[in-house]
């Protein structure tokens, strides 16, 4: 077997400063397991993110609230291993971070002892500065999250367009710049206005991942199973599909079972 361990130059938290100063866009998708994983990287992906999405994407729930810690580490720990160059970004799950900036730094350490990930990202703004404070000061690269946060969904009730009204606009502006002077490498921006992310991503230095934010940000991210098209109902007006893999996958299952029905699986050839 190949491997391209030591082909590529890694992709760090600097790099993607560099790239923002640079005006060269960041690529970035989720990743929840090893072979995922493996493609994604080889295809070239800039940073991989191992999304609590995985809640909804690999375990069916209708939010992110239930996933745990051990869930994380463990999908973490199956990307890792698959990735040779993109810097790997793990989600610190609902009730691991928020309010308590010990129990932050424990579940952060476990994430980066126990998987090999680069960096973590936690949600919010000024409500979790002490708790991303916290991680930074032991070294961790930290990532921002902020705009439609879904760990908080019970708290909007919908998941539609953050920051439309001026004042939670302000708001999210003074995050983004909390973010920055506390050390955060870089921040998502889901779901908010184009204008605003623009006004975001020229107010601080770091890298603007925006996922349903526009053009204007210095990256973007989608869901890996949304923008390949095996997730079926789920479209927003964000999403791009690349590729309908629901479709792809159901033929070829169809033909597998057409030909073990019809005993023209295995032949000759394929049998000892
Ligand atoms: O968990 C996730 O997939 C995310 C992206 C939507 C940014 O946080």
């Amino acid at each position: 077997m190949s491997t391209a361990k030591g082909k590529f130059k890694k992709i760090t938290t600097h790099k993607l400063r560099e790239m923002k100063a640079a005006g060269e866009k960041i690529a970035m998708l989720t990743a929840y397991d090893y072979s995922m994983a493996k493609i994604l990287d080889g295809a070239g992906i800039d940073v991989l993110l191992v999304g609590d999405s995985a809640s909804n994407v690999m375990a069916g729930n209708e939010t992110t609230v239930p996933i745990t810690l051990d869930h994380m580490i463990w999908h973490a720990t199956s990307v890792v291993k698959g990735v040779d160059r993109a810097l790997i970004v793990v989600d610190v799950p609902f009730g691991s971070y928020q309010g308590n900036s010990s129990e932050a730094l424990r579940s952060s350490i476990r994430i980066m002892k126990e998987s090999g990930a680069h960096a973590v990202k936690m949600e919010g703004g000024v409500e979790v500065k002490e708790s991303i404070t916290r991680v930074l000061t032991a070294g961790i690269p930290v990532m921002g999250h902020l705009g439609l946060t879904p760990q908080s969904i019970y708290k909007f009730g919908t998941y539609t367009v953050r920051a439309k009204d001026e004042q939670e606009a302000e708001k999210l502006l003074e995050d983004a710049k909390l973010l920055e002077e506390i050390g955060c490498f870089s921040i998502v921006l889901e779901k908010i206005p184009a204008d605003l992310a623009k006004r975001v991503a020229e107010a601080v230095d770091i890298p603007i991942i925006g996922i349903g934010a526009g053009p204007h940000v210095d990256g973007q991210v989608l869901v890996v199973h949304d923008m390949l098209g095996i997730t079926q109902d789920f479209k927003p007006r964000f999403l791009r599909q690349y590729a309908d893999l629901n479709k792809t996958i159901s033929d070829a299952v169809g033909a597998y079972i057409k030909d073990i029905k019809a005993e023209d699986f295995p032949n000759t050839e394929e049998s000892y």
